[in-house]
């Protein structure tokens, strides 16, 4: 069969990116290869404080819609997609790329997580995906696709990856169940796993450069990845070529993942 293919691939599909805080976030990069290939964006940055670092690259990206949202102010969520709904009408694709977990229970094992820091670092790191999706499907009257970023903490242990390990582990699992609901609304859910990159949330993991070394020592590819190339990858799963791929974790980890 034939995929009728626009040019370039992207072209007029609106996208909702929610996770940059500056240059280096794997948000950056989806949003980033999304415009590249043609697509409209809606940028949202933390508070305030984000703001002046986000604003000078959602310019760059000339993204019509920039908002502030913390998934954790009650109101701020529908606003966004309220804002969308008014703006463009619909919405194509959506990227869940923000990770919190109080410091003290994040830099601790998991035994010393308290039931507070569990109960943030679930809602703010998985339990908002969902939301988003609620809020997101409605407007996917064309089909769409949803990403949310894992690790491979996941789905084994990693050293000082702590209480990230079980939240990622959820939110692998909210995208193979959401992935079963909404795919007969054409709609796909796409859990990415990349390999350790230098970014602020990723600086609040203890020993964060041992991950990077033990990565590029295991990696197949010899390299790290970039923020690019998860992008890249997101934007190829946002395409027609892929419109049989759902619910699966994808790794862009150069193949540390097969490794022993
Ligand atoms: N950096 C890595 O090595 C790595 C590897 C695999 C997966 N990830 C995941 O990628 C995602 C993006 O992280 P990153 O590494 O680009 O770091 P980052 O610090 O650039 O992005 C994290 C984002 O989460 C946002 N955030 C935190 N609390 C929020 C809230 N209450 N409401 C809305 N946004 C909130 C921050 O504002 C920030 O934009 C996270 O889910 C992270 O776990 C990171």
């Amino acid at each position: 069969m034939t995929i009728e293919i626009p040019r370039p691939i992207l072209k007029d599909k609106k996208a909702l990116v929610v996770g940059v805080a500056n240059e280096h976030s794997i948000a950056y990069g989806c949003a980033a290869a999304f415009r590249e290939l043609g697509a409209d964006l809606a940028i949202t940055y933390l508070n305030e404080k984000a703001k002046p670092f986000v604003e000078p690259l959602a310019r760059k990206l000339e993204a019509p819609i920039f908002m502030p949202l913390d998934v954790s102010k009650p109101g701020e969520l529908e606003a966004v997609f309220e804002r969308v709904r008014s703006s463009w009408g619909r919405l194509d694709l959506l990227v869940h790329s923000i990770a919190f977990a109080p410091r003290e229970d994040l830099q601790g094992g998991l035994l010393d997580c308290s039931a507070e820091g569990f109960k943030v670092a679930m809602d703010v790191s998985c339990h908002s995906f969902v939301r988003m999706a609620k809020l997101a499907a409605p407007l996917m009257t064309e089909g769409g696709a949803m990403f949310a970023m894992s690790y491979h903490g996941a789905q084994r242990v990693v050293p000082n990856y702590n209480v990230m390990g079980p939240v990622k582990a959820a939110l692998e699992a909210a995208c193979r169940y959401l992935a079963y609901e909404l795919g007969p609304r054409g709609i796909r859910v796409h859990p990415i796993s990349p390999g350790p990159l230098k970014t602020r949330a990723a600086s609040g993991l203890k020993d964060f450069d041992l991950m990077l070394n033990e990565a590029v020592q295991k990696a197949p590819v010899g390299e790290l990845v970039d923020i690019m190339d998860v992008g890249f990858a997101c934007a190829y799963l946002a395409t027609p070529y892929a419109r049989r791929v759902t619910g699966g974790t994808v790794y862009v980890d150069g193949g540390v993942n097969i490794m022993a």
